[in-house]
């Protein structure tokens, strides 16, 4: 019996490897000691205790291929382990505190400031704000950002977070459905920051406003204060080109992960990799603030990618100067 089953081990061990050497080389194993660069020690030999030891110890080791294909000549890329170390390590465990961090800190803000109202409280009067191109612009990039937040949080954190409690039947299916969702809504979420880059980039030049807004942290941590705003304050700004210039590395480096191998090697697939993790997870961490301003955190705000339409009250506290170039009143300040 226990021959039996140490036939069908090996049987099944050598049906496991023989396919890999047989691509590579066709038939023979396409590593021998004389291949591995580093020269120090023959392959042939070794046991499992210094595997680890040798794999620490190789620089890389590359055999030769005669299919059109020369990736498959690399059989050992270190710099893969270190690679491999720095996404679940480093990455992933900073990028969950700049996220829940974030959430704490919005917490803690609602909790000190609460929802910031209009200090004049509704006139009655509106004035358009966003039409409707900017409006379905505008949901188009955040949608698709929500989904791809989602089926991309899923990809780093869903092991740890959702395989323990639905188990691995159901965290399979799902996994598999957000990875496709993840693929395909990436196109919708490049073709918004494209078009909002076009549409809003004219509001979002810094101008002298700005240091005033920053210099007074845009009134948000004090009732009354309201630094004066054209259509856009710095602190949109900085949503602003946070969403374009981070959205632009996360398509670009997305481009290179849906299309693996086609504009660059192993290496290039790595640092995308690690620059499409970082990137997105500081932007998910600032359209955080984003989204709680534009929603519960400010009386008022939400009506403008809404309706359209915002309050004159709203408007005036906010965006006074936007306020007088569209209805023709003097600027307060000249511009
Ligand atoms: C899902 C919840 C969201 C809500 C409730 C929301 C709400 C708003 C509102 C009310 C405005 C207009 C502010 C104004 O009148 O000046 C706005 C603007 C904007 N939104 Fe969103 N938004 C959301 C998600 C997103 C997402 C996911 C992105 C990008 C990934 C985004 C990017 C922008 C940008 C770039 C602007 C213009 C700059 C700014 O006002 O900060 N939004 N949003």
């Amino acid at each position: 019996m226990a021959v039996a089953a140490l036939m069908l081990a090996a049987v099944l061990i050598s049906v496991g490897t023989t396919p890999a050497y047989a691509q590579a080389t066709g038939g023979a194993p396409p590593v021998s000691a004389g291949s591995i660069n580093t020269g120090e020690r023959p392959l042939a030999g070794i046991t499992d205790s210094n595997d680890a030891e040798l794999l620490r110890a190789l620089k890389g080791a590359q055999g030769q291929v005669t299919i059109q294909d020369e990736k498959a000549a690399v059989l050992i890329q270190p710099q893969g382990r270190d690679w491999r170390a720095a996404i679940k390590g480093p990455v992933r465990v900073a990028g969950a505190w700049l996220v829940l961090g974030m959430v704490v800190v919005l917490i803690v803000f609602f909790l000190m400031r609460g929802r910031i109202t209009i200090d004049k409280g509704f006139s009655g009067r509106t004035i358009a704000r966003f039409n409707g191109l900017d409006r379905f612009t505008h949901w188009l990039t955040a949608s698709s950002f929500v989904i791809l937040v989602l089926s991309g949080l899923n990809i780093s954190y869903g092991r740890y977070l959702l395989l323990p409690i639905i188990g691995p039947d159901a965290f399979t299916g799902l996994s598999l459905a957000l990875k496709y969702a993840h693929n395909f809504v990436a196109l919708p979420f490049m073709v918004g920051v494209v078009m909002m880059f076009v549409l809003w980039v004219g509001h979002n030049i810094p101008n002298k406003y700005d240091f005033q807004w920053l210099a007074m942290a845009g009134g948000l941590f004090s009732k009354g204060a309201h630094p004066p705003s054209k259509k856009f304050n710095a602190g949109q700004k900085i949503i602003f080109w946070s969403v374009i210039l981070g959205g632009a590395i996360i398509s670009v480096s997305g481009i290179f992960l849906l299309f693996p191998f086609y504009f660059g090697d192993i290496h290039d697939q790595q640092l995308m990799q690690i620059l499409h993790a970082v990137f997105a997870l500081i932007l998910i961490s600032i359209v955080l603030a984003h989204v709680y301003i534009g929603s519960l955190g400010m009386e008022g705000a939400f009506d403008a990618m809404y309706t359209g339409e915002v309050d004159e009250n709203w408007a005036r506290e906010h965006h006074n100067v936007w306020v007088a170039q569209v209805k023709g009143e003097p600027v307060p300040g000249h511009d």
